[in-house]
Parts: structure tokens; sequence; C-alpha cells
């Protein structure tokens, strides 16, 4: 469907060009001023110019071509040259009735659909999840429903960071606590055991020992990372380690993703574009890209208009060793060749910023990526604790992701049980419904990029700008509308009426905006704008709610119309929720 403040423009643009003045003057917006007006048109100021006439002049022109306009309601031409419009009742119904009657809810698929990889989640292999992935896995999914709903292939790919370093301290240490196993036997030729030689508690507490060890020992970080080497050329033993730490990592990896509702169409990584690189460094040198400067190979990627110094882009260390942006853009090719995406997409740490625009430009530059392929950067902020800093356990810990949920949802249980008498069983399911909404309509409601505070009292809270409001909200309207059912109501066949009361029309006229509100956050990728929007729409029908009586409304028709906004405003509130990656329960 149209958007509403297209159907408007194209009003506007009439009356204009019937009153003998440009179409380019005819923008319309929502009003900045709702006391007066629900949209507005500023164009007869930009007019004045061109025609040499004061401005009230040509909004009056435009604003008589307008008398009896089935759009609108009431036009105003006023000083020193607005054009003020309100929408007629009836025909705001309309579109309302149009949205409840169309299957995607008025939102209209993309006409050409782009295949985006979502690079998001990106956690490290053999590290619990912390919070600080956790930003990462919340937006991402966000726009993954959200490219998807607007008809968008979307395919997420975890990333796991599976390779370097921390693969051979793990070894390390394994072969110093079990030296015996078959793994470290030289002349095994044998099949490995599929059974891992940990679990994942132990493989959580070995790395974090290695990791100590090597930074006092220089003999032991000598063997991790010649360890890693060994791996990384193809050792037999060492490979068959790898694939243990993946299996155990992945499948507790893939538990916690559940818990938080994310979801990832591709489980590769780091490990899984190695292969292109020899080719790929080949291609760099023999083409020009690539040169060696002070033993290392580098791709330059400044630019003069850069304003601060983009260093180049190192494709091998001096001793051979490939780095980050080798693996990067090693993914980058392998992308390409099995996928061939129109974008990709990278939700990661905005500290890691520099790092992607070097592997862009390099990408660019070397034409890895077709001149049209798009590779985006959303860089996000840091999640802080209430002191301004990166967010700790009590103790001053790294708070792993599995116990921050918990504590969530403890907080909601206590919130639920304190509000009503609820049975306890219950009141545990909805508390990890409406937890998750604490935690991803926090996190979602800030502008990515920007650093902010954790508060879990204030995420947790029924009131204000928090995910439990807007759940809180949605399960009003369901119960008014159980109630509605129970006592023997049908709710098939009614439709949406012209508002009577103001607050009635406020709500309608949020209701109209759903479709542009979605398609401009995927433009933009603003998840934000969504958390805004509901919030809006909450407030409206919140409003509504306690302005108008809606089931002891004694005229029937009326009610009715009541009853038929209600499920598109839930509606529109539940595919909103579900976009930002949240459900809503039945009672809370
Ligand atoms: N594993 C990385 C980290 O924890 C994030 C990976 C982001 N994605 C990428 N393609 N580099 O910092």
């Amino acid at each position: 469907m149209k958007k509403i403040l297209d159907l408007i423009s194209e009003e506007m643009i009439q009356a204009f060009t019937e009153a003998g003045y440009s179409a380019d003057f005819a923008r319309v917006t929502l009003s900045n001023r709702p006391d007066l007006c629900e949209y507005q048109c500023n164009g007869a100021l930009a007019a004045a110019k061109t025609y040499k006439k004061a401005p009230i002049m040509i909004a009056n022109d435009v604003v008589a071509k307008l008398t009896d306009n089935r759009v609108f309601e009431d036009v105003q031409a006023v000083n020193p040259g607005f054009i003020n419009l309100k929408l007629s009742g009836e025909y705001l119904a309309g579109y309302l009735r149009d949205m409840q009657a169309d299957e995607n809810l008025s939102i209209e698929k993309a006409e050409h659909p782009r295949r985006i990889i979502l690079d998001y989640g990106g956690p490290n292999v053999a590290k619990p999840l912390h919070v600080g992935h956790l930003r990462s896995a919340i937006i991402g999914e966000s726009i993954k429903r959200m490219g998807r709903f607007l008809g968008h292939e979307m395919i997420g790919d975890v990333h796991l960071g599976d390779w370097g370093l921390q693969m051979g301290l793990i070894i390390t240490e394994l072969h110093e606590r079990k030296p015996d196993l078959v793994y470290f036997d030289e002349t095994y030729t044998g099949a490995y055991p599929e059974e891992p030689p940990f679990t994942i508690s132990e493989l959580e507490e070995i790395y974090p020992t290695a990791s100590a060890k090597s930074k006092q020992d220089e003999t032991y970080k000598e063997a991790a990372m010649q360890a890693t080497y060994l791996l990384q050329h193809g050792h037999r033993g060492y490979q068959g380690i790898l694939k243990h730490i993946l299996d155990v990592s992945v499948t507790d990896l893939k538990r916690n993703y559940q818990r938080l509702d994310v979801s990832f169409d591709l489980w590769k990584g780091e490990s899984d574009a190695q292969p292109y690189i020899p080719e790929m460094v080949e291609y760099l040198k023999k083409n020009g890209y690539a040169y060696v400067d002070d033993g290392a190979l580098v791709v330059d990627v400044k630019e003069e208009t850069d304003t601060k110094e983009i260093p180049p882009c190192m494709i091998l260390k001096s001793d051979g060793a490939s780095l980050y942006n080798t693996t990067d853009l090693a993914t980058i090719i392998e992308r390409m060749k099995l996928y061939h995406p129109d974008e990709i997409l990278y939700v990661v740490d905005k500290r890691q910023e520099l790092h992607f625009i070097q592997c862009f430009r390099c990408a660019k530059k070397a034409k890895l990526v077709d001149e049209d392929t798009k590779l985006t950067f959303l860089g996000f902020g840091t999640m802080n604790g209430k002191d301004g800093k990166p967010f700790k356990t009590r103790d001053g810990g790294v708070m792993r992701l599995e116990n921050l949920i918990n504590e969530i949802n403890e907080e909601m249980y206590q919130k639920i049980m304190e509000n009503h008498e609820a049975d306890p069983e219950e009141a545990r399911k909805t508390a990890q419904i409406v937890g998750l909404s604490a935690i991803k309509y926090g996190d979602l409601s800030n502008q990515a990029s920007k650093d902010y505070v954790f508060d879990v009292d204030r995420f947790t809270s029924f009131e204000g700008n928090t995910g439990p409001y807007i759940l809180y909200t949605i399960v009003r309207i369901k119960s008014i509308l159980a109630r509605y059912t129970a006592e023997g109501g049908s709710l098939e066949q009614i439709r949406i009426h012209a508002p009577v009361s103001g607050s009635e029309k406020a709500l309608m006229l949020a209701v109209s905006r759903f479709n542009a509100v979605m398609e401009n956050a995927f433009e933009e990728i603003a998840p934000h704008k969504i958390c805004s929007y509901i919030y809006e729409l909450a407030n409206e029908f919140n409003r509504f709610y306690h302005e108008v009586k809606i089931l002891s409304e004694e005229d029937e028709e009326r009610k009715k119309g009541y009853l038929a906004l209600l499920m598109l405003t839930r509606d529109v509130l539940e595919n909103c929720i579900h976009v930002l990656g949240f459900e809503s329960p039945e009672r809370m």
C-alpha cells in the first residue's frame, strides 16, 4: 500500500499544479505543531522567490483548489504562508480498513529484493558469550527481521572467531594436562574419537587459564604460537581437537542464542576463509595492489579526502602470518563466490571501525567485490553500567550473558509477583518473555552507535519507554478483545469507523504511519526508530483507553469500530516487536 504521506502529497501536487505552481513545492511533512494540524506544507514559502509573490497568496491559491477535497477535513493557509492540513476522519478510517485487509499490513515488499549478508554475533569459540556480544546479536537480529519483513533476502552469518592464538593456547594447555591423548601421538594414523576430550565448562576454564599462563611464561607462549602455526598448517591431531572445540562451543552458543531468540542461517567462521588466503595474496601481489613494506605485505588505502590518517591495510606480517584483515578480506572473497550478495553489512563494535574502513577500501580497490556491491559497517557503542564504565558483574568481573539474562528474569519475576497474585510457574514463563523485551528494547531504543547505560531497574519497569511497558499495552488490548469475545461478542466482520474523539483520531494517525516508519528504519538501519514509533503508538493507545469507554459503549456499532481499531493497533504493535526480536505474553 502507498504511504499515507505519499497519498497526501499527491493531493498537494495536484493542487499546486492546478493553481499554476510547480509540483516541486508541494512537499508535505508531519506537522511540527500537532496542536494546530496533522500535516503541513511549507512549499509556498519556498515558492515565493520563484514566483515573486507573497507566500500567503500562493498558499491561498493552493488552498482554493482543495475545497471539498475528500482527503482533508480542514485546509488552512496561515501567515506567513504555511498550509496546515487535517485529514478527513472518513478517509483515515478507509486507509486503516485497507491496512487491516492487507496481508502485509500495508507494507509493500521490495520491488527489487536485495540479497544482504549480515555479519553479526561474532562470538569467539571457547570463550563464553559475554555482554560485549549482546549488542551485536540484538541489533543484527532486528535488522535481519526488518529486511525480511520488507522482502529482502537476508542471510545471517554468525562469523565465529575460531582462528588464531586462542586455539593454540587451548591445545597447549590440553597437552600439559592430558599428554596421553591420541591427538598428541604423532605416530597415530587412525580415526579420532567421537567423544570430545573436555566438557564446555572445562573448555571455558582451560582458555582463561592458558591465556593467563602465556602472559607470564614466555616458553608457554611460544608453545602456544607453535601449536597455532601447526594447526593452521594442517596438523592432523590439532585439527581433530579444533573440531571438538568447535562442536562443544557451537552447541553451547546455539543454546545461548536461542535464549535470546537470535538465530543464524550460517554458522561459518574465520577458519572457513583460510583456504582463500593464498590465492588472494598471489592476486594482490600480481596485480600490483600489494607491496612489501618493512617485510610486511600491505595495500595502501588512504584517500585524498581523508582528514585523519588511514594506515595501509596489512595483509601479511613480516613472518608471513595472516591477520584479522586478511581473514576478513578472504571472507569477502568467499561470500562473493558462494552467495554473490548485493551488500554485506557488519554489525560490530564501533571501536573496530578503522579495521573495516581499511578492509572495505582494500576490497573495493583490489576489485574483490563488484563495483556496486555495498559494504556497510554499523558500529555500535558500548553497553555501560550505571557507573558509566563497561558493564561488569558486581565484583567487577566480565558479566556472562547467561547470568545477565537470569538476573533480569529474576527481577521480572519479582515484579510480576508483586503486581498481582500469579501462579508461580506461569509467572516464571511470563518473566522470561517480558525479561527478553526489557533487555532487547533497552538496547534497541538507543541509537546503535551511541554508548548506553544498562539500567536493570529502568529497563524492567512497566512504565516509561521500556519493553515491559510496550508489552503491557499489548496485553491490555488483548485482554479487552478477549473479554468481548468471552461475553459472546464476535470480532469477525467489524470495521474501523471515522474517529469520534481527538484521542481516537490521534491513535489512528499513529497507526497509519506504520509502513513509512518500517521502511525508513530499514533504510537508515535504525531499529531505534521502530522503538520510538511504538512508544508513541502505545502512548496514544493508552490515552484513548483512559478517555474512552470501550466495552461499556452503548452504541453497538461504535463499540465494534473501537474494537476493530484495537485489533489493528495490536497487529501493528505485534509486528513491530517481532521485528525488534521479542514477543508478547497473553497475560502479565
Ligand atoms: N569475533 C570478533 C570479536 O569478538 C567480531 C567479529 C566481527 N565480524 C567480522 N567479520 N570481523 O571482536
